[in-house]
């Protein structure tokens, strides 16, 4: 038995400031803490008001969010919320954005920070970046350094902060430039100027959100013998393996995304290295490992701050050849009553080779579609979308198809401090994680939480899919017919002396 103290132990009483909350991840955190630390302290939200909606509608906006639904078929909002509080604020900001008021309010009983507020657009300016993600950061390590009863700061990082390096181990590598030479860059330097010497200043890194992150982890590491200190680093972030619903996602990007385009029967195809390995890690297993390392940093009060690799390469690697041939089953076993056309995904190795194929399978029947909604008084949107698929596949190519190795042992070791109990509760294992199962519940929950179609209507939706199906075969036969057709007629052969054309059509078509 491990004599220290558990998680729950841990954050019971404690009173705790969370970025980043109205996020994939922090909303993730925030509901497991309601969920299974009943005992918690007050918790403070920082939320700063966004499309003319103020924070205290925002609060409103996540209390309503699905992923509650669990912890509120035992007990009422007021009861669950009870102790959760909205803070106004900004990290881009001078001194967070707070009031002196409600920064008294948090530097007199603060105990545990966690941080996982962030701008992760690759595209991002690096003045928005270095205020959000550097400065943000550099911010609340004032704060922590103000807050009278800190027990410990939490740090969500990336470990793609070190994707310069095809293997990273859990420790914090140096800078190649200062942060500071680099935030009086950006003060001095007006927008045109700075955009054009962004590559000279990224060097080694793919964009300006992995070099401000590498440089948001400097700043805690300053702090590292001031008050015990953490940071987590999660790979890719997917959606729930098993908290609080198999599948939970609010999340569009990566596989989640994906598979919501490909249920629609709007993506069709995916440039993917098949046999390479893709590190996702599953938000819950994120959860626990900002929550178990919060309560590690806080108990052992290492004089150095700890970092962890919340990923997957190196503990129970995912290929998409491992799911390859399963993936149109799970589209048919959970199809959408609003899919637009028959799903199916097909992965290609190229991003070229995609945008070839995507000009015809996706481009084409976007056009159409595009057309008969606009007849029909609607919005058209597909032609647009695919667009901006294509624009951001340049940004994307680089993470697509390279292979990161993430060492975990220091997570591995987590697991084994944690108690009997804990590492149950809040695990951070992911040694047993059966992907082909994790890919079915990802489609569901895809289904039920981004394209927001419940259960009850599947019946409805297959019959759809049959209907789909039909008029898919339809439209193949017809182009087929017409691309004969018409070269019968340009060459002057009969119809039934060009009749090869029909499997070269075939062939070809099978390439795209
Ligand atoms: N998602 C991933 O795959 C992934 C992978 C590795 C690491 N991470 C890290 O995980 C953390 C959370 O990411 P996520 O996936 O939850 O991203 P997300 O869904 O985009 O959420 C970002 C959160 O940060 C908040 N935020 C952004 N700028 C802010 C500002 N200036 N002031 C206050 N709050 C601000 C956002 O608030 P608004 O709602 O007001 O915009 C939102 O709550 C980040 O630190 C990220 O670097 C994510």
């Amino acid at each position: 038995m491990s004599s220290h103290q558990g998680v729950r132990d841990f954050y019971s009483g404690k009173n705790i400031f969370i970025t980043g909350a109205s996020g994939f991840l922090g909303i993730c955190l925030l509901e497991k803490i309601l969920r299974t630390i009943p005992e918690h302290g007050n918790i403070y939200l920082l939320l700063r008001p966004k499309r003319g909606k103020e924070i205290a509608e925002r609060l409103e906006d996540i209390k309503k969010n699905q992923i509650f639904e669990v912890v509120l078929k035992e007990k009422s909002v007021e009861e669950v919320f009870s102790k959760v509080q909205a803070v106004a604020g900004d990290v881009g900001q001078e001194n967070l954005g707070l009031s002196p008021a409600e920064r008294k309010l948090l530097t007199d009983n603060v105990n545990v920070i966690i941080h996982s507020a962030a701008t992760l657009d690759f595209g991002d300016t690096l003045k928005t970046t270095v205020d959000i993600n550097l400065l943000g950061t550099r911010r609340i390590v004032q704060l922590a350094k103000e807050c009278a009863r800190l027990d410990v700061l939490v740090h969500v990082s990336s470990a793609y902060v070190n994707s310069y390096r095809l293997e990273a181990e859990e420790v914090i590598y140096p800078l190649k430039r200062d942060p500071d030479e680099l935030v009086s860059l950006v003060g001095k330097l007006n927008p045109e100027e700075l955009e054009e010497q962004t590559p000279g200043i990224l060097a080694d890194h793919p964009n300006t959100y992995t070099i401000t992150k590498h440089m948001a982890e400097h700043e805690i590491q300053k702090a590292e013998e001031l008050f015990p200190c953490t940071i987590v680093r999660p790979s890719m972030i997917i959606g729930a393996w098993k908290e609080p619903v198999p599948g939970w996602t609010i999340s569009k990007n990566g596989p989640q995304g994906f598979l919501m385009g490909a249920a629609k029967g709007v993506i069709r195809r995916l440039p993917v290295g098949k046999e390479l390995v893709y590190d996702y890690i599953p938000v819950d297993i994120v959860v626990n490992n900002l929550l178990a390392a919060g309560c590690f940093a806080g108990v052992t009060k290492p004089k150095k701050v700890a970092v962890f690799h919340c990923t997957s390469s190196t503990r129970n690697p995912f290929r998409w050849l491992q799911v390859e041939d399963k993936i149109n089953d799970y589209l048919h076993l959970y199809p959408l009553k609003s899919a637009v056309w028959y799903p199916h995904l097909k992965l290609l190795p190229t991003v070229a080779w995609y945008k070839i194929s995507a000009l015809f399978v996706h481009m084409f029947p976007a056009f159409i579609l595009d057309t008969v909604t606009r007849l029909s008084g609607g919005r058209p949107i597909l032609v647009k979308l695919h667009r901006n698929v294509n624009t951001s596949l340049g940004r994307l190519e680089k993470f697509i198809f390279t292979e990161w190795k993430f060492t975990a042992k220091k997570t591995m070791d987590l697991q084994d401090w944690l108690t009997k109990e804990d590492q149950v509760d809040f695990s951070v294992d992911i040694t047993t994680l059966v992907w082909l199962d994790y890919f079915t519940d990802l489609t569901l929950g895809a289904r039920t939480y981004l394209s927001k179609e419940p259960l009850k209507t599947i019946a409805a939706a297959k019959k759809k899919d049959k209907i789909l199906l039909a008029l898919h075969l339809a439209w193949q036969v017809a182009l087929f017919s017409l691309i004969w057709y018409l070269f019968a007629c340009a060459t002057g052969m009969t119809m039934s002396s060009s009749l090869f054309v029909l499997p070269i059509c075939f062939i070809l078509y099978n390439l795209l």
